[in-house]
């Protein structure tokens, strides 16, 4: 076991730039999960981590030591089984659209998860804003209603990667997310420990994302990819744009609306149409589907999707109605252009953060929808986004989006498939 005084030394090691041998990532999970590691420890090694980098020995040692910390499922349906997961971005909604849009293609989808971190919204907690939702499941109720309903959305626990729900936590809490490293085990860990067979990663670019470019961003799909194919897995990857918001809603209950109301057919942003289809479309192929285009389009226009989704929502908790019932705040303020020209930037991390103080400010169904995207030209007062909650922050919402009198050029909102699945 690792003392105190060794975990002094191991942090001086990593903050010296060396890298840490297995043994020593392993005996640090198991310390800080038994409280013999404290959060001053554990934080002042992961921003060591953050600052000097972690390589891909080091990143699976982490990722092992996770998922030791608790239960891996293993799951013997005699079909297959996804998972789906995003690197974090800003309005993202796309696991909440996708996984019960899969289930209604006929495809079993597993999937743990996690909540805010930084900037970036969390699945678990907009599934929690449905009144009644509950996504701490035990492995048994996760397989039942797995079996039962084809899909389940369920969080990291004290018996599912209970040393990543501690440490994701405390990097949150420390500002010690951006590692690609941190990230990879963060995220391969929860899909090892789910039990599905093979995984769709939805990794982002941008500035709204954790990864600021597309360089970087396939550096860590690639990692991710090798990462959960060394646990025996299928893996793909697209790597997407996040230079601006995924959707058009940014706050926890305001995107689990955009969720029911893109599944519901009533509302659908087209980036977030565009990327939800992709995955749906990359899922079905990894699962081996024959019919996709057919499943892809029935799925959504009949309303099965729709259906999976209140169906997944009902088995976890949810009050009859609750989903129907969910309302944006009634306080609402237009933020609108005072320039005239074509938006050539937003500001992306600045919408995600002045959400989040909306809501922990005692607003929880407050946020932010944009409608104005780059690339869009404004006239003086035109609408770029109305603030749902107190205005207090109009003038930085207003700043967040940027004009030229030039027209930007486009850029793609999917860069690259990485295919890296085992045949
Ligand atoms: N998603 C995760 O689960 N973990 C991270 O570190 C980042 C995104």
């Amino acid at each position: 076991m690792l003392t105190a005084t060794a975990m002094r030394r191991l942090i001086a090691r990593k903050r010296d730039g060396d890298a840490i041998e297995r043994e020593s990532l392993l005996a640090f999970v198991q310390a800080y999960m038994e409280n013999v590691v404290d959060d001053a420890q554990a934080a002042a090694f992961l921003m060591a981590c953050v600052l000097r980098g972690f390589d891909e020995a080091e990143t699976l040692a982490l990722t092992e030591g996770f998922v030791a910390s608790g239960e891996r499922l293993e799951i013997s349906l005699g079909v297959p089984v996804l998972d789906k997961h995003s690197s974090g971005g800003v309005a993202d909604t796309a696991s909440l659209i996708v996984v019960p849009w899969v289930a209604a293609c006929g495809i079993h989808v597993a999937k743990l998860s996690g909540r805010a971190l930084g900037h970036t919204g969390g699945t678990l907690d907009k599934l929690e804003a449905v009144p009644g939702v509950r996504t701490n499941l035990d492995p048994a109720q996760f397989f039942a209603q797995l079996r039962d309903i084809g899909c389940v959305i369920a969080a990291q626990s004290d018996r599912f990667v209970p040393a990543d729900k501690r440490i994701y936590a405390l990097r949150d809490h420390t500002a010690t997310v951006p590692s690609i490293g941190l990230i990879a085990a963060s995220i391969v860990s929860k899909k090892i420990a789910g039990g599905a067979s093979a995984v769709m990663y939805d990794i982002k670019a941008g500035n709204g994302a954790f990864m600021h470019d597309a360089a970087q961003a396939r550096e860590l799909a690639w990692l991710i990819v090798r990462l959960t194919r060394a646990f025996g897995k299928k893996a793909v990857a697209l790597v997407t744009d996040m230079n601006e918001p995924l959707g058009s809603s940014i706050g926890t209950a305001l995107e689990i609306i955009e969720a029911r109301d893109f599944l519901a057919g009533t509302r659908r942003d087209p980036r977030l149409y565009d990327v939800c289809t992709a995955l749906v479309r990359a899922m079905l192929h990894l699962a081996g589907h024959e019919q996709i285009d057919d499943a892809v389009t029935t799925a959504l226009e009949s309303g099965a999707a729709y259906a999976r989704f209140e169906r997944m929502l009902t088995a976890q908790g949810a009050k009859p109605g609750a989903l129907d019932a969910l309302v944006s705040a009634a306080d609402q303020h237009a933020v609108t252009a005072m320039h005239a020209g074509f938006i050539t930037e937003i500001d992306t991390v600045s919408l995600g953060e002045i959400a989040r103080d909306i809501e922990e400010n005692g607003n929880p169904t407050g946020g932010i929808r944009i409608s104005a995207r780059i690339g869009t030209y404004c006239r003086v007062g035109d609408l770029l986004a109305i603030m749902y909650g107190p205005c207090e922050k109009l003038s930085e919402v207003s700043a967040a989006f940027k004009f030229s009198a030039t027209a930007p050029s486009v850029r793609p909102l999917i860069y690259e498939h990485i295919l890296g699945h085992l045949d």
